[in-house]
């Protein structure tokens, strides 16, 4: 697999914004001076995600995208605040079909004047239910992933199981086995199933396996992750792109954790830290669906490695 010459992950959509984390020498963020002059756009959080990944051949760059976040508001105006034009983008990924995750992509392609390849799972467009333990439910909450509506105005969808290469030195995790004792499919140990799908008539637990992960392989450090939601599992995910692309040493980890959700034992949390602990990267960014005790534990425990990732922080690697 060939090696980047240079990385830059910048965040467009994340839950979190922070104006008064300083930079580093290889970290920028939209500080309190950005924020507190008029002029400036100033940078939006909501509960979505999506992630801008610049890769470097020497002077080639390409830019991929991961996930378009929860509303065409959010990452249309975070982009033109910094600066980045939706035609700009070379190829997007959808980790998942989850709404949090796609929502901003009418407004993305809207934006542009070019078609955009989109790769994703096929079980991305399955029609989706959330059945809470309290009884709520939340039916075709996915309604607006329509792939008719979304191909109509400029998405041209790759429909892929199998890892696929998205530009040199970047590939998708493709379906993840959930093969991590920690990490099994279903629902955590003692919680009911919260996410149904209607698969081929029959209404079923859904096991969200359309959830894919970005890999990218940087010159002399190894590979940066970058996830979703890691409905697989983050262990799981890491897992599957070190056997993808043969390379063990893990040195970056972007993305959602899927920890933060109702129900999901502190234990699966320990557990996932622990294993990180092992593959000693050099940055872990838990975010988006992490939870915040879990962004408390690695800034804990991997004190070297953690790093606040939220909206509008650029990372150069
Ligand atoms: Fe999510
Ligand atoms: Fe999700």
């Amino acid at each position: 697999m060939l090696a980047a010459d240079k990385v830059v992950v910048t965040t467009l959509v994340e839950n979190y914004v922070d104006m008064l984390i300083p930079d580093t020498h290889n970290v920028k963020r939209p500080g309190l001076a950005y924020h507190f002059d008029p002029r400036n756009m100033k940078i939006k959080a909501e509960n979505g995600l999506s992630i801008l990944v610049d890769v470097y051949f020497g002077a080639r760059r390409y830019r991929i995208l991961l996930d378009a976040g929860l509303t065409d508001d959010v990452i249309l105006h975070n982009m033109k605040a910094l600066g980045i034009s939706p035609d700009e983008i070379d190829h997007l990924v959808i980790s998942h079909g989850h709404p949090d995750h796609y929502g901003g992509l009418p407004g993305l392609l809207k934006a542009r004047d070019y078609p955009l390849v989109v790769t994703l799972h096929p079980d991305a467009f399955l029609t989706r239910h959330v059945k809470s333990g309290s009884g709520m439910v939340i039916p075709y909450y996915n309604q607006s992933f329509r792939r008719d509506e979304l191909e109509a105005i400029g998405a041209r969808f790759v429909f892929a199981k199998d890892p696929v290469p998205v530009c040199p030195a970047v590939t998708t995790t493709g379906e993840i086995p959930l093969d991590v004792s920690f990490e099994p499919p279903g629902p955590a140990a003692g919680t009911p199933s919260s996410l149904w799908c209607i698969r081929e008539g029959h209404f079923e637990e859904d096991p969200t396996l359309d959830d894919i992960a970005l890999i990218i392989n940087l010159k002399d450090k190894g590979l940066i992750v970058i996830t979703g939601c890691a409905h697989a599992g983050v262990i799981n995910t890491i897992r599957q792109a070190q056997k993808v692309t043969g390379i063990d040493r893990l040195y970056a980890l972007f993305g959602g954790f899927h920890l933060g959700f109702p129900g999901i034992p502190a234990e699966k949390g320990i557990s996932t830290i622990n294993e990180l602990k092992i593959l000693d990267p050099s940055y872990v960014s838990p975010m988006h669906c992490s939870g915040f005790a879990t962004l408390a534990a690695v800034q804990r425990e991997m004190p070297k490695a953690f790093l606040l990732n939220t909206a509008g922080c650029e990372i150069t690697l």
